[in-house]
């Protein structure tokens, strides 16, 4: 199992299958992101612009890291479970409590990451975005 099954799994897995990932992931970067990073995800959103540090554009993540796209970076940037020493704190921290039910997402080697649905919808909402 990889990427594709996700989706199913977060049908299977309760009340998450009203949040199609397609549509969540949209949603929650317009709602938790969209005023720092811009609605487009390229740059400074009305809030973003005020701020020292400008938030970075997300849409050249891939780019910016060989051509990959950072996933497990993205993921524990969104919520703060690994941020650099010199990582603004303007960013706020998007705890697990907050991120929904979780979905096992399996990993290369077979063993499972339980993985918040919310981050995993903008983590793919994210991807999508590269350019
Ligand atoms: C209050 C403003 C603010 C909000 C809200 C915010 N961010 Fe950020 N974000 C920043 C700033 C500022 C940085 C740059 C931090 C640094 O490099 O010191 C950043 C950095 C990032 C990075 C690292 C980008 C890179 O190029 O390394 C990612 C990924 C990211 N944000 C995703 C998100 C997502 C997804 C959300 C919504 C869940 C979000 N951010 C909400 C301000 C914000």
């Amino acid at each position: 199992m990889r990427m594709i099954p996700i989706a199913l799994m977060a049908c299977l897995g309760l009340a998450a299958c009203v949040e199609d990932p397609e549509v969540a992931g949209p949603m929650a970067f317009a709602q938790d992101c969209a005023a720092c990073h811009g609605s487009d995800a390229m740059g400074a959103g009305d809030f973003g612009r005020t701020l020292i540090r400008q938030p970075p554009d997300l849409t050249t993540l891939a780019r910016r890291n060989g051509g990959v796209f950072p996933r497990d970076y993205v993921m524990s940037t969104i919520d703060g479970y690994v941020r650099g020493a010199h990582f603004s704190a303007a960013m706020p921290v998007f705890g697990a409590g907050d991120m929904g039910p979780t979905i096992v997402v399996e990993n290369a080697d077979g063993t499972g990451t339980p993985v918040p649905a919310r981050l995993l919808a903008l983590a793919d909402y994210l991807e999508t975005l590269q350019r």
